[in-house]
């Protein structure tokens, strides 16, 4: 049975089912509304089922001051990210303190839940960004989302009170209860966790194969949510790490699950975001490798992984793994690290994100030793059909 803790100790549960649901439903009808968009469902539903635990609603005030300036909450909890609800003034100057609005999707007019309005304030984007994003250049992409926002936020309370259908996969999404007791059920007592957004190369294959060897299991939980559009689409990542697990990983060993959250690309910061989400889903461990949840040259290359240094481990309550820059050393006829490997950077096999886009695109495989053949061979077929649609 995985003993870890939740962060801030228990697993908020905010999804309402039965007659619960039904009467706040039918409740919800005369509330205000708020049109929410893909990205806000994600959250919102991230926070009913636990996943962003301790959160039990959208950040108040002095909870998003606290988490921009010193990365926690009031009460001292470590949160990186502010998770929030920004909504449009004219409709922020309507409501009340206390009062209850419906949260209902903007394209498809479901009720997805609803909030308890605590606090309405304004904040200023350039200090958000400065803080979360160490930038406030507008070729960043996080930050570029942050800016279409508006600057009024509305914080409060949720109740869930219908889930995002997932289009695709739907048995490979499961709350962190269920993957708490999937989990005790195989026996896993410790289990690494794996963020991506890409598909798995053999680097990350290195290593979570590394992790692998000191812990009961590996939970692939690849980030399906919005990603910025020169990432490979989830359907498409989906196929290769099926035809990754199938070929190259033990059964008993290996759980794919996905992430349904967007991409922040906050880099340090939401480094220790992904690691006490994954504290939620009942994982012990998480991988952190090179310029995790990095875009373009904003981050250093292990800022990521400097940014634990802000907590002690109690803190932190999951153990983070770090790995050193890895690649394939022809010399050593293995993949490696700086720390294993003392050949040259002549003798190491690396691509660049571009190079092997552009490979993938012209229907070459990339060398066996970057990507499994198997990986590419989807990875190929995919780009294709993006071209055709
Ligand atoms: S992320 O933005 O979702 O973090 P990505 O999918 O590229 O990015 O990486 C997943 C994890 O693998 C991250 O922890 C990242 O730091 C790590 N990683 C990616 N490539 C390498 C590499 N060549 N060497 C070591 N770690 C890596």
């Amino acid at each position: 049975m995985t003993s870890i803790l939740p962060h801030g100790g228990s697993l908020v549960q905010r999804v309402l089912g039965g007659n619960e649901r039904e009467a706040l439903l039918q409740a919800a009808e005369s509330f205000q509304k708020i049109a929410i968009n893909t990205w806000t469902i994600s959250d919102l539903d991230l926070i009913g089922v636990g996943a962003f635990s301790p959160l039990t609603g959208f950040l108040n005030e002095d909870d998003y001051r606290s988490v921009i300036k010193s990365m926690k909450l009031v009460d001292g909890t470590v949160w990186t990210i502010p998770i929030t609800l920004s909504i449009d003034p004219q409709q922020a100057s309507e409501l009340n303190i206390n009062e209850q609005v419906a949260l209902v999707g903007e394209t498809d007019g479901i009720v997805y839940g609803t909030l308890t309005v605590e606090s309405i304030y304004e904040v200023d984007h350039a200090e958000e960004a400065i803080n979360v994003f160490r930038t406030n250049d507008l070729e960043h992409p996080g930050v570029k989302k942050l800016l279409e926002r508006s600057t009024t936020y509305v914080g409060g309370s949720i109740q869930v009170l219908n889930r995002p259908e997932p289009k695709k996969f739907k048995e490979f999404y499961f709350t962190p209860s269920e993957t708490r007791a999937l989990f005790a059920e195989k026996g896993w007592n410790r289990v690494v966790g794996f963020q991506t957004r890409n598909p798995v190369h053999r680097a990350h294959e290195y290593i979570q194969k590394s992790a692998m060897e000191i812990v009961d299991a590996l939970f692939l939980n690849p980030l399906v949510g919005e990603t910025k559009s020169d990432d490979v689409p989830a359907n498409v990542r989906m196929n290769s790490y099926f035809a990754l697990l199938e070929n190259y990983y033990p059964k008993d060993r290996a759980f794919l699950g996905v992430f349904p959250a967007a991409m922040r690309y906050a880099g340090p910061r939401e480094a220790v975001f992904h690691s006490l989400v994954r504290k939620n889903y009942g994982c012990t461990h998480f991988i952190v490798g090179r310029d995790h949840a990095g875009v373009g040259d904003y981050y250093g290359t292990y800022e990521a992984q400097e940014i634990f240094k802000n907590f002690t481990a109690e803190e932190i309550g999951i153990t983070p793994l770090f790995f050193e820059h890895s690649f394939f050393c022809t010399k050593c006829g293995n993949m490696a690290s700086s720390k294993t490997c003392p050949h040259g950077k002549e003798d190491h096999m690396t691509l660049s994100g571009t190079k092997v886009r552009a490979l993938l695109r012209d229907g070459q495989c990339p060398p066996p030793e970057f990507t499994r053949p198997e990986v590419a061979k989807i990875l190929i077929e995919g780009m294709a059909e993006q071209v055709t649609n």
